[in-house]
């Protein structure tokens, strides 16, 4: 009997428990379910719960029949993964802030060869079967990979895909990068300086170029904007925000369909 009383103790502790998780944060969980529970939803910021019940900034950015949900840096610190923020992954919107101010957009996706074999993988903080890149100590950090290391190591034509136009390279000497990641940096690390002095090429500067502006009904706050690495293989190059003298931070939003 005392023993039944304890087991029944338990398992209303561990009841309460769930309860008192799901019951911590009603929020939406997306910024397509604020889009449906609003009469007049407007682009902008707002919270969100996570699966688990922490509240959590995102700035959700609202177009005719779609949007993208960008995360800001301290949110990102409390997901686990970022299945909430998207129902597509045909492609990603990189905003971009320049250091007068102007923000601006460009679409990122895999380069057509290879857009139904290898999708763009979205990881969080990790990049399992994709090159690892280079400033990891700025975690907490969205991982964008293109091709995985099994292929992208083959000598082969290589690249991804900015507004609409492939960029193209042949990968010399099988380092298998091909990445883009944005970095949330919380203790403002100096980024590792063993790319500074190289890499640039047309390869990982045509994205910036292609950028053009967006409303400043749209700019993002300043904790949404992260500090961001690109890598392509042998000899496609490498550059992060320290390249670019005219920008200073970038954020990704992910789409979803309305
Ligand atoms: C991008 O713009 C920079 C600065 O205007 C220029 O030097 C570079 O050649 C451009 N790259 C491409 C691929 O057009």
């Amino acid at each position: 009997m005392k023993t039944m009383d304890f087991c029944s103790l338990f398992v209303l502790l561990v009841i309460s428990s769930m309860l008192k998780t799901s019951y911590s944060c009603n929020l939406a969980r997306s910024c397509k379910h604020i889009y449906e529970g609003s009469l007049n939803p407007v682009t902008g910021e707002y919270q969100l719960c996570t699966l688990t019940g922490i509240r959590f900034d995102v700035f959700c950015d609202f177009y005719d029949g779609h949007g993208y949900t960008f995360v800001s840096r301290e949110g990102l610190g409390v997901l686990r993964d970022l299945s909430q923020l998207f129902t597509d992954r045909s492609h990603v919107l990189v905003r971009i802030r320049q250091t007068d101010g102007v923000q601006k957009d460009v679409e990122i996706a895999p380069h057509s060869a290879f857009k139904h074999r290898y999708p763009i993988s979205f990881q969080l903080s990790q990049a399992v079967g994709y090159s690892v890149p280079v400033n990891t100590a700025m975690e907490p950090y969205i991982y964008l990979g293109f091709l995985p290391e099994s292929y992208a190591r083959s000598r082969t034509t290589q690249g991804y895909q900015a507004a609409g136009e492939d960029i193209t390279f042949t990968n010399c000497d099988s380092n298998p990068t091909s990445y883009l990641a944005f970095f949330a940096n919380p203790y403002n690390l100096p980024p590792n300086d063993f790319y500074k002095r190289c890499c640039m090429s047309r390869v990982v500067d045509t994205w910036i170029n292609k950028t053009t502006d967006t409303s400043s009904s749209r700019f993002l706050p300043e904790n949404y904007l992260y500090y961001f690495e690109m890598s392509m293989g042998g000899c496609g190059g490498y550059v992060s925000t320290d390249s670019f003298p005219m920008v200073s931070g970038a954020a990704v939003g992910f789409r979803f369909d309305l």
